[in-house]
């Protein structure tokens, strides 16, 4: 029903992929500015495959501009010459910071003068990668961006490498798994009079809702909350974007994926609804804590 001229509200950009702070937060540029300040000469490394460059560029423009000592170094991978997005971008940034910014282009279905920088990006490509063009031990962020199995592939080698968890961001596009259970969300579902009900009550935006969901329907907090409050944020459903995150102010959940919070946030109680299932009576909510 939408037509020209009509006017929709959209949430604000969220998220954790920006450098230094553990906030799912505005995505907000002042973050980057104030943070990156307080490193001496901060060495930022990006790997990114495809349109996982998008907000890279982002992070690359602001923390080169904003720190005059910080370096930048971007793995980017693509199929081929002509797909690499934000080309000329990266062109300019090259010409702009000369010794602070270097790009290498990695093409799988391309052959390039260095055989290193062809081909898909595997476990062997990855660990020459990190022996040969950056030094993994000097770096004080890093990010990536991506397909899950590459994202995957690279935390597992900078885990191995014992790189410090703390210093890598990631973003996914998707956990590439197919639609599984989890991805439950418009599930119809409805309480149980003659059955076991869990109680779950939320705040969001400042109002409390309250719903039921039958203990034998086993469904996300999610799919439960939606029924009574169709404006509960969520996005993937996957358990990858961290739009449903919530803290979890009473009761106990089953959370089956997460590659959204880090780990402070989940000390600090925070779940994906999306993800979440209840192992107690009643649960309560708060969207936004
Ligand atoms: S909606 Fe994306 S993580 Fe739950």
């Amino acid at each position: 029903t939408l037509e020209a001229g009509t006017q929709i509200d959209v949430m604000n950009p969220q998220g954790a992929f920006v450098s230094k702070t553990h906030l799912t937060g505005l995505n907000n540029p002042e973050v980057i500015r104030e943070e990156i300040a307080k490193i001496d000469n901060p060495h930022l490394v990006a790997i990114a495959a495809g349109s996982g460059i998008t907000p890279i560029m982002a992070i690359a423009q602001t923390v080169l501009s904003e720190s005059e000592d910080s370096t930048f170094e971007l793995i980017f991978a693509n199929k081929g010459g002509s797909e690499v997005m934000f080309a000329e971008e990266i062109g300019d940034l090259k010409d702009k910071y000369p010794t602070r910014f270097a790009v290498h282009h990695v093409l799988s279905r391309e052959q390039r003068v260095n055989p290193l920088f062809s081909g898909r990006i595997d476990s062997e490509k990855l660990q020459l990668l990190l022996d040969n063009v950056v030094r993994t031990e000097a770096i004080d962020e890093w990010f990536l961006c991506g397909p899950f199995e590459l994202v995957q592939l690279v935390r597992d080698e900078l885990n191995g490498r014992k790189v410090d968890e703390q210093t890598i961001r990631y973003e996914l596009f998707t956990t590439g798994k197919p639609t599984g259970s989890q991805q439950q969300t418009g599930r119809h579902v409805e309480a149980d009079p003659d059955g076991k009900n869990v109680e779950i009550t939320f705040n969001l935006d400042g109002l409390s809702g309250k719903v039921e969901s039958p203990e034998s329907a086993n469904e996300t907090l999610l799919n439960a909350t939606l029924r009574a409050r169709p404006d509960v944020p969520f996005a993937c459903a996957g358990g990858v974007c961290g739009t449903c995150r919530a803290k979890l102010v009473e009761g106990e959940v089953d959370m089956a994926e997460n590659f959204a919070l880090e780990k402070d946030e989940i000390e600090k109680g925070y779940i994906l609804t999306c993800q979440s299932r209840p192992k107690t009576a009643t649960i309560k909510l708060d969207f936004d804590a």
